[in-house]
C-alpha cells in the first residue's frame, strides 16, 4: 500500500472547490432515468450520454473526478477515443463504481446490505491498470423511528461490508470512497436524522479503526442531516447546515482525505444551498468539504437532453453550469 500516493490522491479529489461528480448509475437505474424521460434505453445512448457529460467543455475546472459504472469505463467517444484517455487529457481523475448493488438482510424489515466483495481484488486491478485512482461503495441505512429502524445488526453488517471493501482498494492503491448512505425517505425528523447519522458515522469509522484502514488515503461520502421527505416539519438550510457539521464533526477523524456530499432526492438547489451555507457558517473546518453528486448536477442537463437529443452543447452548458454553481458554493459563494 502506497500512503503517500492514497493521501495525496483523496487531497485532490477535493481540492477546493473542485468536487466529484457521480455519473455510476447502474444499468438498471439509468434506464429507469431514461425511461421516465422518454429516452430510448439502448447502450448507444447510455454511450452518448456519458460522453456528453465526460467531455463537456470546461466541466474540468469544477470537477476533480467522475465515479462512473464497469459499462462505462469500457466506453469510447464517437470518433474512437476511449474515455479514459479524456480524463487523462481533462486532469480529471477517473473513479469506479464497485459494489453490486443491494439486497434484503433476511428478517430485519426490509433492511439492507450491500454486496460485491467476491473478486473485487481481481476487478480493482483491472481497473487500476484502466487508469482507475479511487472506488465506490454505497450502503443503503434506512429510518422507520416506529420500526426502531436502523438496526444494529444492519449498522454492524454494512460497517463490515465497507471496512473489508476499503482494505482490498487500498491494498490495490485505489482511495476507497465509503458511502453510507442514510435514506431521506420518510417523516422522520432532522433530529431522527441526526441521531441515525451519528450512530451510523460512529459505527463506521470505529470498524475502520479496528480494520486498520488509513484514514488519510480515504474519502467519506454520505448524506446530510436532513427532515425526512414526508416530515411535515421541514428543516431550514441553517438547521440543515448547523446540524450537518455538528455530526460531522463529533465522528470523523480530523485527518481523514475528505467528505463529500451525496444529494440523495435533494433538489439541485436545495443541495447547492445546503452545501453553501455549511461553508458559509464554518469558514474553517477539520477537513475538506465538498460535493459528489449525482442527480443534483446531471439531472437538469439529461432533461435538456431529452428534449433534444442533437442538441449536445445546450446539455453540456447547463451541466457546467450546475456543477460551477456547487464548486461556488464550496467557497461559500
Ligand atoms: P445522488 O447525488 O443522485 O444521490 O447520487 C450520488 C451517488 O453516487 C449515490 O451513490
Amino acid at each position: 500500500m502506497d500512503t503517500q500516493f492514497l493521501s495525496t490522491e483523496a487531497k485532490k479529489l477535493v481540492a477546493l472547490p473542485k468536487g466529484i461528480l457521480a455519473i455510476d448509475e447502474s444499468m438498471p437505474t439509468c434506464n429507469k432515468r431514461f425511461e421516465n424521460l422518454g429516452i430510448p434505453t439502448t447502450e448507444e445512448n447510455r454511450r452518448k450520454y456519458r460522453e456528453l457529460l465526460i467531455t463537456a467543455p470546461g466541466i474540468e475546472e469544477s470537477i476533480s473526478g467522475m465515479i462512473l459504472f464497469d459499462e462505462t469505463i469500457r466506453q469510447s467517444t464517437a470518433t474512437g477515443i476511449p474515455f479514459t484517455e479524456i480524463f487523462k487529457q481533462k486532469g480529471m481523475s477517473i473513479g469506479i463504481k464497485v459494489d453490486s448493488g443491494t439486497k434484503d438482510i433476511p428478517n430485519h424489515d426490509g433492511e439492507k446490505f450491500t454486496e460485491g466483495l467476491e473478486g473485487l481484488n481481481n476487478r480493482l486491478v483491472e481497473y487500476k491498470n484502466m487508469g482507475a485512482s479511487f472506488a465506490k461503495w454505497r450502503a443503503v441505512i434506512n429510518i422507520d423511528m416506529e420500526k426502531g429502524l436502523p438496526s444494529n445488526e444492519c449498522l454492524d453488517i454494512n460497517s463490515k461490508s465497507l471496512s473489508q471493501y476499503a482494505q482490498i482498494a487500498q491494498e490495490n492503491n485505489i482511495v476507497p470512497i465509503v458511502e453510507p448512505e442514510v435514506i431521506m425517505d420518510g417523516s422522520h425528523t432532522i433530529e431522527d436524522s441526526y441521531t441515525v447519522t451519528s450512530k451510523t458515522l460512529s459505527n463506521l469509522f470505529k470498524t475502520l479503526k479496528e480494520q486498520n484502514i488509513f484514514i488519510p488515503g480515504l474519502i467519506l461520502k454520505t448524506s446530510m442531516v436532513i427532515s425526512g421527505n414526508t416530515c411535515p416539519v421541514q428543516a431550514t438550510t441553517e438547521q440543515i447546515a448547523e446540524m450537518t457539521v455538528k455530526c460531522l464533526k463529533e465522528n470523523v477523524p480530523s485527518d481523514i482525505g475528505g467528505i463529500v456530499f451525496l444529494s440523495g432526492g435533494q433538489t439541485e438547489q436545495q443541495a447547492c444551498d445546503n452545501l453553501r451555507m455549511m461553508h458559509k457558517m464554518n469558514p474553517e473546518l477539520p477537513w475538506a468539504l465538498s460535493f459528489s453528486y449525482g442527480r443534483a448536477i446531471q439531472y437538469p442537463a439529461l432533461k435538456a437532453w431529452a428534449a433534444n437529443m442533437e442538441d449536445v452543447a445546450t446539455a453540456q452548458n447547463i451541466l457546467v453550469e450546475n456543477a460551477r454553481n456547487n464548486a461556488n458554493a464550496n467557497l461559500g459563494k
